[in-house]
């Protein structure tokens, strides 16, 4: 028995090995990232975005765990990838929902930028957080390795399980968060305006509450078409096209996307970055009033509720959707809805 174990072990440990040395298959979204930004191995790196020669090169087996952590952030799930899945570590293993990556929320490949190459405020840049070092997060109350925070975004972001601390599927992101760092020439100990969200608490409206009714015709004029009339996101052919935000397939009751849980982070989230490519064209008070909303719509419970939240949450999850889709049915008067 033992001896099984340990011949297992050590063909995981080959397998792994194997993956590190093997060259990496690019995402074309890292491919066109990480040729912008010149990545090569070599004594020295030059970044064409700072015009600036570093002290330090990579070696070869420095680019491919950068090219792979590209590749996570892009592709969590290996959707993209030749042989799926295990070219991701197998992240899958890590993660309920069949749908998550990490890109949906940490944008542009966790590197956020306009047309003309400048980097968003409140767009969750990975650089920008990997610079932070050990940071005090309010929430839990300690200070977070990047590494840990990382694990918070695997077990309620994206509604999954958390990585061991050493695994490949951290390092090979922490490796591509340094080099964007780098790149991009971020000092350590700095808080740049990009990191994190940009939070709206309610202090930031004209105080007249939030509003649920306001929040739910806001989403269908402006987000049903995309990620659907109840927030289970659109997928084609097996690939996810708009993520889910409500469902078994979105993020969980913990989750700091959750209004619920944090109600300034939602917000801040969708005035920052939503509707693609009309970013900021809501106001404060309409995102909150969205994110207020998405937040009563059901998903799966979080690492710190009980079983029968659970189920609660489960039962709503099957029984909402089509409740709902039959009272809409009733009130229907908009031939735009026809086609839901
Ligand atoms: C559903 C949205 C969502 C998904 C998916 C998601 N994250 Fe996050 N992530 C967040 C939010 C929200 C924060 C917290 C930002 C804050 O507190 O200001 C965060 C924070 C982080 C941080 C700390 C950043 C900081 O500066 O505080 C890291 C690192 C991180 N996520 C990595 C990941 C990785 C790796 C994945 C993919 C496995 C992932 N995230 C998936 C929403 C998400
Ligand atoms: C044109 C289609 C489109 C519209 C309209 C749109 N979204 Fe999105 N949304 C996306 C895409 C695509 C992503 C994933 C972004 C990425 O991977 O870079 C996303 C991601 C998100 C996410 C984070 C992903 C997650 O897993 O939770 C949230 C929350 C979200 N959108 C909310 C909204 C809200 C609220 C609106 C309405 C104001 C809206 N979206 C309108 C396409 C759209």
């Amino acid at each position: 028995m033992a001896g099984g174990l340990y011949v297992l072990a050590l063909q995981n440990h080959t397998e792994r090995d194997r993956i590190r040395q093997a060259s990496v298959d690019l995402t074309p979204g890292c491919q066109e990232k990480l040729q912008r930004y010149g990545l090569a191995a070599g004594e020295h790196y030059a970044s064409p975005y700072i015009g600036k020669t570093l002290a330090r090169g990579y070696r070869e087996e420095d680019v491919r765990a950068i090219q792979r952590g590209c590749n996570i952030i892009d592709d969590l799930q290996g959707h993209l990838a030749k042989d799926g899945a295990s070219s991701r570590w197998n992240a899958t293993r890590f993660l309920r929902s069949s749908q998550t990556t990490c890109d949906h929320c940490h944008q542009g490949i966790g590197d956020k930028q306009d047309a003309a190459g400048n980097r968003q405020i409140g767009s969750n840049h990975l650089g920008a957080s990997w610079v932070m070092a050990d940071m005090y997060d309010r929430f839990t109350g300690l200070l977070l390795t990047y590494e840990l925070r990382q694990m918070q975004c695997y077990i309620n972001s994206s509604n999954g399980f958390k990585p061991n601390a050493a695994d490949d599927l951290m390092r090979d992101v922490t490796a591509y968060s340094r080099f964007l760092s780098g790149a991009l020439d971020l000092k350590i100990g700095r808080r740049y305006p990009e990191q994190g969200i940009d939070e709206i608490p309610a202090s930031a409206t004209l105080k007249r509450g939030d509003d649920y009714i306001r929040g739910a015709h806001l989403f269908r004029q402006k987000c049903a078409q995309c990620h659907g009339p109840q927030g289970l996101g659109t997928k084609v052919e097996g690939k996810v096209l708009f993520p889910a935000v409500a469902g078994p397939d979105a993020y969980s009751v913990d989750s700091r996307m959750n209004f619920a849980m944090v109600n300034s982070v939602m917000p801040g989230f969708i005035c920052r970055n939503m509707p693609p490519g009309q970013e900021g064209s809501l106001d404060n008070e309409q995102c909150r009033d969205i994110a207020y909303y998405i937040g009563t719509l059901p998903r799966p419970a979080g690492d710190r509720q009980g079983p029968l939240v659970a189920a609660w949450q489960q039962l709503m999850m099957t029984v909402m959707p089509p409740l709902t889709r039959y009272a809409e049915l009733w009130g229907r008067n908009d031939p735009q809805r026809e086609a839901d």
